[in-house]
């Protein structure tokens, strides 16, 4: 009983969704119950009728009061009241549970769909740091699977509801029509109840045991999408295909388990019904109540066994549904998950520079900080260059830059602001980004150009990708600028996606420019070609490049060495080569690498 008010509680956010049509099916229900149920009780006087052609006065209140009227109609007529009154009384509940159920699937859906597009906007917003520490399979599984499941422990609960208002409607006709047999019934069915619950106690364990098994499938199921080259290049198909053959065969067995428990109560309680029923049909006899009234009482029976079995097995899903729920609303719980929260000042154009003031940063994930006390100037309109060990920290102060993590201690300042009050939008609207892992997008080559600015108009578009050096290779495409690429289409080589990202740069006009190992996957000749194109691009732009290259820096205005998180060395390349120092050796063993 408890545990059914902790469920309760679990599905109650979900009900508050949409309590107005949760309302709306209940009462329906509970009008077509009583439809049928008055329906029902109207076969006593045609029965009696039958039997004598005449109306037997019965000691029971509804009866009585239908007979008094019915009193007044001869025989004939009476018997064709009795059909026609019970026959629109059935069609009544027909259109009622028909309208309710097409009302539940429309719940149903409408809930789904909320879920869904709640959860899609909680991940968008929140922080990196959340992407980090959670397994994108468990996401994916989350956003398809488990809300389709919260979505379905919503209808089961409306049915409980339904099935609910069904058994108490027939069960208070019941015990007009007779109350000792009634009893006699309920305490048989609340006997079946606590014995189906018994056997079905373990129902939620195994739902969750479900559900874990499918959560590690998922996840086991993206990392093969997302690391198929891998997995072939190691000759490791065979071993892949066991692991996911065991975490499907897992899933199916607690599948048939969780299964095995909710169709057990169909047979069970269908059986002990049938008991039930005997004993009423004994007592019936040893009590000597009448035939139609008899006759009656089991019909109405008839029609609620299903109603007590349905209730059973709802229930049990609502049960083992709850887990699902209960996943869905922690994800959408807002309080315990990091927020980048966006200012209030919007940002126009950069007048001094970007500030790093004793920045420090710890990846939650980690237990070592990725930047330790980092004080440094980017001044606008120069070029600054990055550079340092692989794992040094680089690529995180363009993240912070970004603003996709919040500093750990420390400040960063944009001019004279803090970069926590500056509207994230309009501040990062003034930045793009070139980096070595590119996104292309499952749609045409114009739209993946367009991507930061679906407004530019073609000729912006063509100018673009002449100047990031990938007009030429568009032009080869089978459809031009509408070659679909991405993952549905065509393939582009490592140095082709990374011209169409500088494209997409170009478009968007960016204030500040920012590389991170923009020529880090291509081969010399694609080097060359973008390296040209960057240039071009860097000219009277405030840039933050993080090369591998370092003869690529030469030129810029000043270079910051890191090593571990730290600020190492800062300067101008002849300032930084003169010193012999780190940097200095960075710069040796990168031309013995070249010239190798
Ligand atoms: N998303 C992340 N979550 C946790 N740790 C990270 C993340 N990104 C980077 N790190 C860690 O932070 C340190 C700095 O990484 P990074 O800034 O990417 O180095 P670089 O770009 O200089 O190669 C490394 O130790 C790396 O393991
Ligand atoms: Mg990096």
């Amino acid at each position: 009983m408890v545990n059914l008010i902790k469920i309760l509680k679990t599905i109650f956010p979900l009900i508050q969704l949409y309590p107005w049509g949760i309302l709306a099916i209940v009462i329906l229900g509970i009008l077509a119950s009583l439809a049928e149920g008055i329906g029902i009780s109207l076969l006593i006087p045609f029965l009696q009728n039958l039997q004598s052609g005449n109306s037997l006065v019965i000691n029971n209140p509804i009866i009585q009061n239908i007979d008094q009227y019915l009193i007044n109609f001869q025989p004939q007529q009476r018997v064709l009241l009795l059909t026609s009154s019970i026959l629109v009384a059935i069609l009544i509940k027909a259109v009622l549970s028909y309208i309710y159920t097409a009302l539940c699937s429309w719940l149903q859906n409408s809930t789904l769909h909320r879920l869904r597009t709640a959860v899609y906007k909680q991940l968008i917003a929140v922080s990196q740091s959340f992407w980090d520490t959670n397994k994108s399979g468990e996401l994916l599984n989350l956003i398809t699977q488990e809300t389709y499941y919260s979505s379905q422990a919503l209808s089961f609960l409306i049915w409980v509801i339904i099935n609910l208002s069904m058994i108490g409607i027939f069960g208070l006709l019941l015990l007009l029509i007779s109350w000792r047999l009634t009893l006699l019934v309920a305490l048989g069915f609340l006997l079946v109840s606590v014995l189906i619950r018994t056997l079905t106690s373990k129902t939620q364990v195994l739902g969750r045991k479900y559900q874990q098994a499918n959560i590690y499938l998922s996840n086991l199921t993206l990392e093969t999408f997302t690391g198929i080259k891998t997995i072939r290049a190691f000759g490791k198909e065979s071993y892949e295909e066991q692991r996911y053959y065991q975490a499907s065969k897992k899933s199916r067995d607690s599948g048939i388990n969780s299964a095995m428990q909710s169709v057990m109560i169909e047979p069970v309680s269908e059986g002990l019904s049938v008991a039930i029923l005997m004993c009423v049909m004994l007592i019936a006899f040893y009590t000597q109540v009448t035939l139609p009234v008899l006759i009656t009482f089991i019909f109405m029976l008839y029609r609620l066994q299903p109603q007590v079995q349905k209730l059973n097995s709802n229930l049990t899903q609502v049960i083992a549904l709850s887990n699902y729920v209960k996943s869905v609303f922690l994800l959408l719980e807002r309080e315990d998950k990091p927020y980048v929260i966006s200012g209030n000042v919007n940002f126009h154009d950069l007048r001094k520079g970007i500030t790093f003031d004793a920045v420090n940063f710890l990846y939650p994930s980690q237990n070592k900080p990725a930047l330790e006390n980092i004080s440094l100037f980017i001044p606008k309109g120069k070029t600054t260059a990055l550079v340092g060990y692989s794992g040094a920290g680089k690529s995180t102060i363009i993240n912070l830059i970004f603003r996709l993590y919040d500093v750990t201690s420390g400040e960063i300042y944009i001019d004279n602001y803090l970069i926590k009050e500056l509207d994230l939008a309009t501040w990062r609207s003034n930045m793009a980004l070139v980096s070595q892992d590119v996104h292309i997008f499952s749609s045409t080559v114009r739209e993946n150009i367009a991507y930061g600015r679906p407004d530019a108009t073609e000729t912006e578009i063509v100018a673009a990708a002449k100047q990031a050096y990938a007009h030429e290779f568009i032009c080869e495409l089978a459809q031009g600028y509408d070659t679909f690429v991405g993952d549905r289409g065509i393939k582009l080589s490592g140095g082709q996606r990374q011209r169409i990202s500088i494209a997409r740069a170009i478009l968007c006009n960016p204030e500040i420019l920012i590389l991170d190992e923009a020529t880090n996957a291509l081969d010399n000749i694609s080097e060359k070609l973008i390296q040209d194109a960057i240039n071009l691009l860097s000219q009277n732009r405030t840039v933050i490049v993080i090369a591998h290259r370092l003869s690529t820096i030469k030129d810029a205005d000043q270079i910051i060495v890191l090593k571990q998180g730290k600020v190492e060395e800062q300067g101008s390349f002849s300032d930084l080569m003169e010193k012999q120092a780190v940097f200095h050796k960075l710069y040796q063993l990168d031309y013995q690498k070249t010239q190798n």
